[in-house]
């Protein structure tokens, strides 16, 4: 597949209503890509003013709706305390419901809402590279963006409303009935295929933000990756990297993208790593309320993970031996930091 370059000026967003219309037929095959080029986020600039030149148009065959204002505020009774799903680094999340009412052709379903704080350190940016990177990705395991909004100021964007919210909130979840063996492991294994769809893609995506919060569960705790704010297109023709400046989550990201800089598909594989530990052991990446030893996850289990007598001792006691002894060392092998 040949990369469309496209200018920033052409992907810069209109405020106009109404949805993008495919330009050919609809693909059936979820797991390809959509119906239309692919185009690279690597050569972007991210002007912070608005230009007036149509988003829509360039994402033409991707079916995102285009909301305005008024009308997330109506379908999230404005945005009200009765519908916050919660809260991350873009701003908070609510609860809606769509149907075709609001525009013919909508299927009637809930929505999760995502609105961006101005006030905080996220901005224009991640809004714009999760439209550019959702709109054009479709996967069983990855979330749907179903649309968004852009007017005067405010960035919101609509997606299928996950059920049983983030894998943080369930492994995490103080007073609730810890999560089973096989369900644990069927999420591992949605969202490693999520993973492996952005990484094996013609023109493969770099995540940069595999963690647990980012990981949405559908009602059969179907796994379903979000958050494409920090993806990045992945190295092209002999490069073997990527250079960025440093960013992720504490925690999750890998030591060598954190020293160097340099970002390949090895570094959401570390990140896949750290958060299959924490289904293992159900304690968090970073836990700043342990002793200092035990505060970093890869630390405190790097020593235990090489010496075979004790890896019992990583497992999460609530499971209460819910596993066999091979499937226990097969994830443990494949968490090896
Ligand atoms: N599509 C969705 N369906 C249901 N709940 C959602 C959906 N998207 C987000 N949420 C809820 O909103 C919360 C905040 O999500 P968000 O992705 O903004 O932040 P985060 O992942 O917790 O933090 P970060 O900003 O570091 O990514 C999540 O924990 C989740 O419970
Ligand atoms: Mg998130």
């Amino acid at each position: 597949m040949t990369v469309m370059k496209i200018t920033w000026r052409s992907i810069i967003p209109s405020c106009s209503k109404g949805v993008v219309k495919p330009e050919g037929k609809p693909k059936k095959d979820v797991s390809k890509q959509g119906s239309f080029t692919r185009f690279a986020m690597l050569d972007f600039s991210y002007p912070s003013s608005m230009l007036s030149e149509d988003l829509s148009t360039s994402l033409a065959g991707s079916n995102l709706y285009v909301f305005t204002l008024g009308e997330l505020r109506l379908i999230t009774n404005s945005f009200s305390s009765a519908n916050f799903l919660g809260q991350g680094g873009f701003g908070p999340v609510h609860k809606g419901f769509i149907d075709d009412k609001l525009r013919p052709g909508l299927k009637a379903q809930s929505v999760a809402v995502k609105l961006l704080d101005l006030e905080g350190l996220q901005g224009h940016r991640e809004w714009l590279t999760e439209v550019i990177f959702l709109a054009q990705l479709r996967h069983p395991h990855l979330v749907k963006l179903i649309g968004y909004c852009c007017e005067e100021e405010h960035r919101l964007l609509v997606y299928e409303y996950m059920p049983r919210g983030s894998l943080e909130n369930q492994l995490f979840r103080r007073y609730s009935v810890s999560l089973p063996w096989a369900t644990r492991m069927k999420i591992a294994l949605g969202a490693a295929k999520g993973l492996a769809y952005l990484h094996e893609a013609e023109k493969p995506v770099i995540y940069r933000d595999f963690k647990a919060s980012n990981i949405l569960l559908d009602s059969d705790y179907t796994a379903k990756l979000s958050d494409f704010g920090l993806a990045k297109d992945g190295p092209e023709g002999d490069d073997t990297h990527v250079s960025t400046r440093v960013m992720g989550t504490e925690g999750y990201a890998a030591p060598e993208y954190v020293m160097t800089g340099h970002l390949t598909v090895m570094s959401d594989v570390y990140s896949f790593g750290v958060v299959l530990l924490e289904l293992l052991t159900g304690r968090r990446s970073l836990d700043k309320k342990r002793s200092p030893r035990e505060q970093n996850l890869v630390e405190w289990a790097r020593p235990i993970l090489n010496d075979a007598r004790k890896l019992g001792r990583i497992m999460d006691p609530r499971l209460e031996g819910q596993y066999s002894e091979s499937t226990k060392g097969s994830c443990i092998g494949l968490s090896m930091p």
